[in-house]
């Protein structure tokens, strides 16, 4: 399938939100799922998240951190080439899925959109990320601010973007671009993350459940 000429990924499951809104709890929850499951299906399925572990999402976390300066744009480039490095560098996303594997992301194109969409405008981050595929699902976890701004306060230290004025900009951002997408029928599941992580893990799971490699 292609949107706007630009493919699906089949078999590719990614993570969206504003930060504290929980994308990497229900990522290990439905983790846990899919290995449940699997006691009875052998499906090989791979967790991963964006910025990488890899030699350019160190720089990125660095920057996120604070521990260095870096402008913006270059941040919007180096999220692109660690995408590229995540996608098609040595086992990776593109590769995975090819062998019939299973991949679910934390983060990916939408975050790039939505959060270099805010710092240095729109045009930038859609020319480096528009040739990468479409997830076959999305799942985008959309909380309040305060709230999201409230559950981060037990964290030691807080990043770059992790303050109630950016977040708010990055809901609104997030829920105009689901909007666009959802009308050119990309695969996207907008969940209220302010419930219960249960009950947002089961919402999860009854629609993960029903894609066509776990149900075979
Ligand atoms: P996050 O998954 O929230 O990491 P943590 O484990 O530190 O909570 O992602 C880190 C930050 O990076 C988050 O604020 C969103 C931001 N980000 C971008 O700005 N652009 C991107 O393309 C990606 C993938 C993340």
């Amino acid at each position: 399938m292609e949107i706007n000429g630009i493919k699906t990924i089949p078999n590719f499951i990614v993570f969206e939100g504003g930060d504290g809104s929980g994308t990497t709890t229900q990522l290990s929850m439905l983790s846990n799922r899919i290995k449940n499951h699997n006691q009875q299906k052998k499906i090989k399925f791979f967790s991963t998240f964006e910025p990488t572990e890899g030699h350019i999402g160190k720089i990125i976390r660095q920057a996120l951190k604070k521990e260095i300066s870096i402008d913006s744009k270059t941040l919007a480039m180096l999220f692109a080439a660690d995408r590229n490095e995540h996608l098609y560098g040595l086992e990776g996303i593109i590769c995975r899925v090819n062998k019939g594997e299973l991949v679910i992301c934390d983060r990916y194109v939408f975050s790039s959109l939505v959060y270099q969409g805010i710092e240095c405008g729109d045009e930038l981050p859609q020319i480096l990320n528009s040739g990468f595929g479409i997830p076959e699902l999305t799942i985008f976890l959309d909380i309040d601010p305060n709230i999201a701004i409230e559950r981060m306060k037990e964290r030691s230290s807080l990043e770059i973007y992790e303050y109630l004025d950016f977040q708010e900009k990055v809901r609104e951002k997030y829920r105009n671009l689901i909007k666009i997408y959802q009308n050119q029928k990309a695969g996207i599941l907008t969940i209220d993350a302010s419930k219960n992580v249960e009950k947002i893990a089961d919402q999860i799971w009854s629609v993960v459940s029903q894609m066509p490699i776990l149900k075979v």
